[in-house]
């Protein structure tokens, strides 16, 4: 528990002085979107490309995350808010150590996204909205999830029975769609190139 008598020590090493010898700018990339949308294909291949130009980068990906630190957690709202509070708070320690973060959840609440972005420095977050139809997501259904929802066996499901509030603004929109992976992850990488992130 954070009482008074607990102080923040600031370290001499800063998050720029650690991102510059990776000659790079460090953020954290948001992956938004429902699930079978595409987020960790893309995020990975996001990854990919990033190491390929050998920046330093780390991905944290919703259904490895939750085999661990967030094991107890499970899909009601308030443990989804807190699946996303604790996975903002790991997100922002990576992007303090100068690292290219991502993170692939569908973080279905707008204010949890929000409190994410709150807890950086203006323009390293990066929303990322991977924005696949449900009806593609439901087609693709890669986990055999939606039918198990339809059939009411998994109840919560985003899309389904839990809400998705997709973004207003975000900063890169990803409309899989019509693309390829390879484009959907291009035009982030672009993105970084263009806005100084990554050389
Ligand atoms: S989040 O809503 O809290 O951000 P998160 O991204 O961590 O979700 O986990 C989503 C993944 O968990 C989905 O891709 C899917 O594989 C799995 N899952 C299991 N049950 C559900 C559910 N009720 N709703 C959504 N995803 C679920």
């Amino acid at each position: 528990m954070k009482t008074e008598n607990t102080v923040w020590h600031s370290q001499q090493v800063s998050k720029s002085q650690r991102a510059e010898i990776k000659q790079q700018t460090a953020c954290l990339l948001w992956y938004t979107g429902l699930s079978g949308s595409g987020k960790s294909t893309i995020a990975n291949a996001v990854d990919a490309m990033l190491f390929a130009r050998q920046c330093h980068s780390y991905l944290l990906d919703g259904d490895n995350v939750r085999h661990g630190l967030n094991g107890d957690l499970g899909f009601s709202d308030s443990d989804r808010v807190e699946n996303i509070r604790r996975i903002s708070e790991v997100a922002q320690l990576f992007v303090d150590a100068g690292l290219i973060v991502s993170t692939a959840f569908i973080s279905p609440f707008r204010a949890d996204r929000a409190l994410a972005a709150s807890k950086l420095a203006s323009g390293e977050f990066i929303e990322v909205f991977i924005d696949t139809p449900i009806e593609i997501c439901e087609q693709r259904d890669p986990k055999g999830l939606y039918k198990k929802a339809r059939a009411g066996e998994i109840k919560d499901f985003t899309g389904i029975d839990s809400a998705y509030e997709a973004p207003e603004n975000p900063i890169i929109h990803v409309r899989t769609a019509d693309k390829s992976i390879e484009q959907c992850a291009q035009q982030i990488i672009d993105h970084l190139i263009e806005h100084g992130f990554i050389v």
